[in-house]
C-alpha cells in the first residue's frame, strides 16, 4: 500500500513518523475515518471539512488547503487501486508535529504531520443488503463535554472510547455506550445513536456527541421521508421504551441494535424504519459519492 506522507506516497513499511510526534506523545492531532464503497468515496467534502474544523479548534494549521487535501485523499486511493476495490477505509490524519517533549514548546514545533493511511476491503457487509444487528451495554463511561474536549472535534483522543469497547467487550456485546455528566446516553463508543418511538427519530444534540456525518444524513433523509426528528437528551427511560434503536457511522453505515444492557428492544430487529433508512442510506451509497479517478490524468485531459 501507498501512504501520503509530508507531501509523499511512499510504502506503507516506509511510512514512519518521529517517535517525538505529538499525537504519538499526546494524542494532540485529529483524523477522519472515510468509506470507500464500489470505487467511490463517500461524503468525501463532508470528511475534508470537519478534518479542518477539528484541526482549526485545536489550533493545528493544516499545510493544505481543503481542494489540495482533498486531492490528495483521491490520489490515494487511486494509488491504491480503490477504483477497482468494491470497499476500502481512507484515513486522514494530522498531528501538531515533532519536536522537544514538554507542553511548552507546542509553538516551535515542526511542520504539522500529515499521513493519509488507506485500507482495501471491510466495508462490503456495511454498505450490503443484510443489516447488522448488534447489542449494546450503558458503560461506566462519561463522555468528554464541551467544557473540556468538544465532542464534534475528531481528536486522536480516544481513550474513553476504547475503554468503553473493552466495557462492552468485557459484558458480551458490541456496542459501548457513552454517558454525559448528567447520565444521558449520548453515543456508542464509535458510533451515533437514534431511538424511534411512535415512528418519531430521537438523536442526542451535536453539543452532546460527534456530529456524525452519517447521522446528519440519516436525519436529513428520515425528515425527507417524512419521519419527525428530534435532537434531545436520552435517558434509560427512552432506550427502554424504544420501538427501535439503531446506530450509524462511516463505516458501518446503520446497524440494528438488539439489547440494550441484557433487555430485548421491544419491537422487531431490524425494526421497519431501521430497514428504509437503511436501505435508503444503502441505495444512495451505491450511486454517489466521489468517485476513485487517476486525478493528475484528469487534469491534463481537461487542459486539452
Ligand atoms: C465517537 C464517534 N461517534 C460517532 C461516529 C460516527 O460518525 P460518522 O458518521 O461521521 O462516521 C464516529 C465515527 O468514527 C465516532 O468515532
Amino acid at each position: 500500500m501507498l501512504v501520503y506522507l509530508n507531501g509523499d506516497f511512499v510504502d506503507e513499511k516506509d511510512a514512519v513518523v518521529p517517535v517525538t510526534d505529538r499525537s504519538f506523545l499526546y494524542g494532540d492531532g485529529c483524523f477522519e475515518g472515510i468509506a470507500v464503497f464500489n470505487g467511490r468515496i463517500l461524503h468525501l467534502g463532508e470528511h475534508v471539512e470537519r478534518l479542518f474544523r477539528s484541526a482549526a479548534a485545536l489550533r493545528i494549521n493544516l499545510p493544505m488547503s481543503e481542494a489540495q487535501l482533498t486531492t490528495r485523499i483521491v490520489q490515494t486511493a487511486f494509488l491504491n487501486g480503490m477504483d477497482r476495490s468494491p470497499s476500502g477505509y481512507l484515513r486522514p490524519m494530522v498531528s501538531r508535529g515533532s519536536g522537544r517533549m514538554g507542553l511548552k514548546y507546542s509553538e516551535e514545533l515542526k511542520d504539522p504531520t500529515l499521513v493519509i493511511v488507506p485500507q482495501l476491503g471491510g466495508r462490503e457487509i456495511a454498505y450490503g443488503t443484510e443489516i447488522p444487528v448488534l447489542t449494546a451495554v450503558t458503560t461506566s463511561f462519561v463522555r468528554p463535554g464541551p467544557a473540556s474536549l468538544d465532542p464534534r472535534i475528531k481528536s486522536h483522543n480516544y481513550l474513553v472510547n476504547i475503554l468503553a469497547y473493552f466495557e462492552a467487550r468485557d459484558r458480551g456485546c458490541d456496542v459501548g455506550l457513552l454517558r454525559d455528566d448528567r447520565g444521558h446516553v449520548v453515543e456508542g463508543h464509535v458510533t451515533n445513536i437514534f431511538v424511534v418511538r411512535d415512528n418519531k427519530l430521537l438523536t442526542p444534540p451535536e453539543s452532546a456527541a460527534l456530529a456524525g456525518i452519517t447521522r446528519r444524513f440519516v436525519l436529513q433523509s428520515a425528515r425527507t421521508l417524512g419521519y419527525e426528528c428530534c435532537e434531545v437528551d436520552i435517558g434509560p427511560y427512552d432506550l427502554q421504551t424504544a420501538d427501535e434503536v439503531f446506530c450509524t457511522s462511516s463505516l458501518e453505515a446503520l446497524a440494528a441494535i438488539s439489547s440494550i444492557d441484557g433487555i430485548p428492544v421491544q419491537g422487531p430487529v431490524p425494526g421497519p424504519v431501521t430497514r428504509v433508512l437503511r436501505e435508503h442510506y444503502v441505495a444512495w451509497a451505491r450511486e454517489t459519492g466521489t468517485e476513485v479517478v487517476d486525478i493528475a490524468e484528469k487534469a491534463s485531459r481537461a487542459a486539452g
